[in-house]
């Protein structure tokens, strides 16, 4: 059957708000993969932290985050950029790393394995203590360093141009902003720190908004990865002992089917209303007053995808309440 899909998207943005100017960049389109890419003007801009360098394509636009650089265009694209600007860095951060296994380099886009690579002369080095991409201005070639704590570097950053209308990807329902995985849509761009109930409501505001609860080991191990990759240490998770002292649960519903509290137990305190949260870098789980800050991660159900059939159409409607303004709070 010759079906014609119609997508109808209506967007209805509920705050509105748009980010500011972003930071003084130099860009340049690359048309064959249709990424832009990004560097900042100031030295000022460097930083010592591929986390950071995240953050700080995240604050140029929510649709940016550290560039990969897939084929020889993008390679040549990045060169150009680096010439024509005045970026002065000798080296920039960009989005792959090997934290899961050495040398196994991933897409910070999509977790899956590089595919294409420039690294330099003996280059990566087989160190676990070298996870992230770094590109050398004088030759654009790849290498691996430490991801805090060695020396400042620029940020190369890339987003798709143009932004797509609908902003949705209509193979997995998910706004580009958010990673797509089992069916839902995981938001880890660092929504805030914020007490747990703030955390809910953050997360609840979307309307099939809710905290993350990992349902097994396969959904757990994802959220530590991307909760591991924003740089954050802790994140709440919907889970709190505040209906019964002591009986931990999901927010919901009654069981919790899965846990991976740390080996000494899930630290509840009698008396005392806990809620629970991953420890980014080790993946383990514990609790803690839930008056306390923690770093805010959510899921959305894909925006609601009713097909509509006339004849040999198939309209397509997608539903989409979002807030349009990105916040970030360093
Ligand atoms: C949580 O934070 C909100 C502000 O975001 C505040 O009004 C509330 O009192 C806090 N709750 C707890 C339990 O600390």
């Amino acid at each position: 059957m010759n079906e014609r899909v119609v997508m109808l998207m209506f967007l209805i943005c509920f705050a509105s708000g748009l980010l500011p100017g972003g930071l003084g960049a130099y860009t340049q389109h690359n048309p064959a993969t249709g990424f832009t890419f990004i560097v900042f003007e100031s030295l000022a801009d460097e930083t010592n932290s591929w986390y950071d360098a995240r953050a700080k394509c995240r604050i140029h636009s929510e649709y940016a985050d550290l560039a990969e650089i897939t084929a020889p265009s993008d390679v040549t694209t990045v060169e150009n950029l680096l010439t024509n600007s005045q970026a002065a860095s000798t080296s920039f951060w960009f989005g792959i790393y090997d934290h899961l296994s050495e040398n196994a380099f991933k897409s910070l886009y999509d977790g899956s394995d590089i595919t294409f690579e420039k690294w330099d002369g003996g280059r990566p080095k087989n160190d676990a203590n070298k996870n992230c991409g770094t590109v050398v201005s004088s030759n654009s070639r790849w290498r691996d360093e430490a991801c805090t704590g060695s020396k400042m570097r620029g940020v190369l950053c890339r987003m798709l141009t143009p932004i797509p209308p609908s902003s949705i990807d209509p193979n997995t329902g998910c706004r580009p902003t958010m990673v797509p995985f089992g069916g839902l849509c995981y938001d880890f761009r660092l929504l805030g720190i914020g007490n747990f109930s703030h955390a809910r409501q953050a997360c609840e505001a979307h309307p099939s908004g809710r905290m993350v609860v990992p349902n097994g080991q396969t959904e757990a191990d994802f959220v530590h990865l991307y909760a591991m990759l924003t740089g954050q240490t802790d994140f709440w998770l919907g889970i709190t002992d505040e209906y019964i002292d002591d009986d931990l649960r999901s927010i919901y519903g009654p069981d919790l089917s899965y846990d991976n509290w740390h080996a000494t137990g899930s630290g509840v305190i009698l008396l005392e209303i806990d809620c629970a949260y991953i420890d980014a870098v080790t993946g383990d789980w514990y609790t803690d007053n839930c008056g306390e800050l923690k770093s805010i991660m959510c899921t959305v159900v894909p925006p609601s995808q009713g097909n509509l059939k006339f004849g040999s159409f198939v309209f397509r409607v997608v539903v989409e309440l979002q807030s349009c303004n990105a916040k970030y709070y360093p």
